[in-house]
């Protein structure tokens, strides 16, 4: 086999590389996934281990921690970075050239090795194919990895004088001839994904999470269904503590009270809404998670209620995380203005003074600003601005004050 690349090989060796991880999450929701990432990986990373751009996080991660890569919540989608290159030539001549000689300068060992170790290929060649192997290709179909090629062009594409398929067809076929994998779009081995920036900077990386995490634990979606990163971050920031009663009062299909129980499952959680379908498809949702989970039931319930006319006791509740309607796809900006008061208010009820705690998302930031103001139940602890979907929305950190009823 030829060894175009020193590989790491042997434990001792594995025990000391270290491979150079991206966590992509919502833009706005990096710090808490850095909170979140150095908890998993503690002691080894600090909260200085981490380098924060737009919706991404970079960290360095020892092999021997790769297959903890998995229990990451707060993400979407996880690469190994193969390399970061500086602006490429503006033509598109020059940047074809490039991207041509490209797969043979770089150096793919740390990032495949933690792709390996992730997937537990141990049968899978990832050096380049020796040409004894291309010959006679038939004979080592089962070692020889199937990849697929992504681009993923920021900013004003208009800065490139390329489009992504360009890229594609480009790397991924130099990418071919270097290592000798076969290209398979849909059943693929690994994602070789580039991303070229506004200002041209290259990063190549491979990707590690096959089905992105913001998809999972949801078989049953609403019209405005919540992505299970955004769930886990805003439960994230309550810090939910053993024993206590968290409800989402208007659930949807479920998402924020399934993410909260599956990360802290030493809680009792409750999820509601005043659509008579809604609990049935959150329910549906607990029994998927249920059936594929190996650490028993999480403790979640389902029922419909009028959120502004909470059948609980005064006092009753520790933790309200949920997703406001926001007047765009569920109900009306001018309907907020009578529901986010008489919300806040009877949220103020139900929670215990002093201690409760609310996260609250929202994209009516103005409705529930101005609520605030003369609500006497919550003061505003922290403001997480986020882009959901491509609006802005911000995650409302709220504190339940001494007021008493
Ligand atoms: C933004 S969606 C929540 C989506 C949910 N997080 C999910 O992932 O499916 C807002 C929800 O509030 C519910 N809702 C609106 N007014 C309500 C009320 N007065 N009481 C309870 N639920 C209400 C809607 O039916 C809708 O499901």
């Amino acid at each position: 086999m030829a060894e175009a690349f020193p590989t790491v090989s042997g434990d001792h060796h594995l025990q000391e590389a270290s491979v150079e991880i991206c966590a992509t999450v919502p833009t706005g929701l990096e710090v808490i996934a850095s909170e979140e990432i150095q908890q998993i990986f503690a002691p080894i990373l600090s909260i200085k281990s981490f380098k924060i751009q737009q919706g991404k996080v970079f960290f360095n991660l020892p092999f021997t921690q790769v297959n903890k890569l998995k229990t990451i919540r707060s993400v979407e989608n996880l690469y190994a970075i193969v390399a970061h290159l500086p602006a490429y030539c503006s033509t598109k001549e020059d940047t074809f050239a490039k991207f041509l000689t490209l797969p043979s300068e770089l150096n793919w060992s740390s990032s495949l090795e933690c792709w390996k170790t992730l997937y537990q290929a141990e049968n899978k060649i990832i050096t380049p194919l020796s040409n004894e192997m291309r010959d006679n290709l038939g004979k080592h179909d089962s070692e020889i990895l199937k990849f697929r090629m992504s681009c993923h062009r920021a900013g004003s594409k208009s800065q490139h004088p390329f489009g992504s398929p360009d890229i594609e067809r480009l790397f991924g076929g130099a990418c071919q001839d270097y290592f000798g994998w076969n290209v398979n779009l849909k059943h693929f081995d690994v994602e070789i994904f580039v991303w070229i920036f506004e200002n041209q900077n290259v990063m190549v990386g491979i990707t590690l999470t096959k089905d992105s995490l913001a998809i999972r634990n949801i078989v049953k979606f609403g019209p405005t269904t919540l992505r299970p990163c955004i769930c886990y971050c805003l439960s994230r920031t309550v810090s939910i503590k053993l024993g206590e009663v968290v409800i989402d009062p208007m659930c949807g299909s479920g998402s924020i009270p399934i993410e909260a129980a599956i990360a802290w499952p030493n809680a009792f959680y409750l999820g509601a809404d005043s659509f008579l379908q809604a609990p049935f498809n959150t329910a549906e949702n607990i029994h998927y998670v249920n059936t594929n989970r190996a650490k028993g039931v999480i403790p979640v319930d389902s029922l419909v209620w009028d959120a502004t006319c909470l059948p609980l006791r005064t006092s009753s509740v520790d933790v309200i995380l949920t997703d406001l309607p926001y007047g765009r796809r569920m109900g009306t900006k001018h309907h907020n203005w009578k529901l986010y008061p008489d919300l806040l208010s009877e949220f103020g009820r139900v929670c215990k003074p002093s201690t409760s705690r609310a996260a609250l998302l929202t994209q009516d930031s103005k409705c529930i600003v101005n609520v605030l103001k003369s609500n006497p139940f919550w003061k505003k602890s922290h403001v997480f601005w986020l882009n959901h979907g491509g609006l802005r929305s911000a995650i409302y950190v709220l504190i339940r004050t001494a007021f008493m009823l």
